[in-house]
């Protein structure tokens, strides 16, 4: 079994999306249940709490249903989980801080396989304090990088 963790700041918006996504990826390529997936934050600031109901609407208008409930990282994670993605580059430093140095090899952006923005930015932009088309955006993102992620990791030998 391979485990795979997505980690932001909140565990309500980025997170828990890009794990819905990746799940489907996995699901839809045969791989369930010899991978999984799970996400958390850096902060416990919404423990326990359901994703954003602005994120839930942009996913629902997908078909997608997130039932992920906060929870923050502990250093347990960096042992149980086997790749952990950093939704941005602020994610990907503060997690060499909350894991121990021997766990660092398994940290990743999660956008490492995508093509930079215009402004060089490999970032899942945080949508929080923004409007609707801040969590659009943030779909679309996720959407196509658990395909790229899912690409690299569990490539297909057909
Ligand atoms: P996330 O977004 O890291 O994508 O879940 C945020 C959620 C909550 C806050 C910031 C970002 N907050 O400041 O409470």
């Amino acid at each position: 079994m391979k485990r795979v963790l997505f980690v932001c700041l909140g565990n309500i918006c980025r997170s828990p999306l890009a794990q819905a996504l990746f799940e489907k990826e996995i699901e839809e390529r045969g791989l369930s249940p010899a991978v999984v997936a799970d996400s958390c934050g850096c902060s416990g600031w919404h423990s326990g709490d359901l994703p954003d109901p602005r994120m839930r609407t942009e996913a629902a208008r997908h078909g997608i249903d997130l039932t992920h409930r906060a929870r923050k990282i502990t250093n347990r994670d960096g042992s149980e989980f086997d790749y952990i993605f950093a939704m941005d580059e602020e994610i990907y430093d503060r997690l060499s801080d909350e894991l121990g140095e021997k766990y660092w090899n398994k940290i990743r952006l999660f956008r490492e396989w995508d093509q930079p923005d215009a402004d060089g930015s490999r970032d899942v932009p945080d949508p929080y304090y923004g409007g609707r088309e801040g969590f659009a955006a943030v779909y679309d993102i996720c959407e196509r990088n658990c395909r790229l992620i899912a690409d690299r990791l569990f490539p297909c030998n057909d």
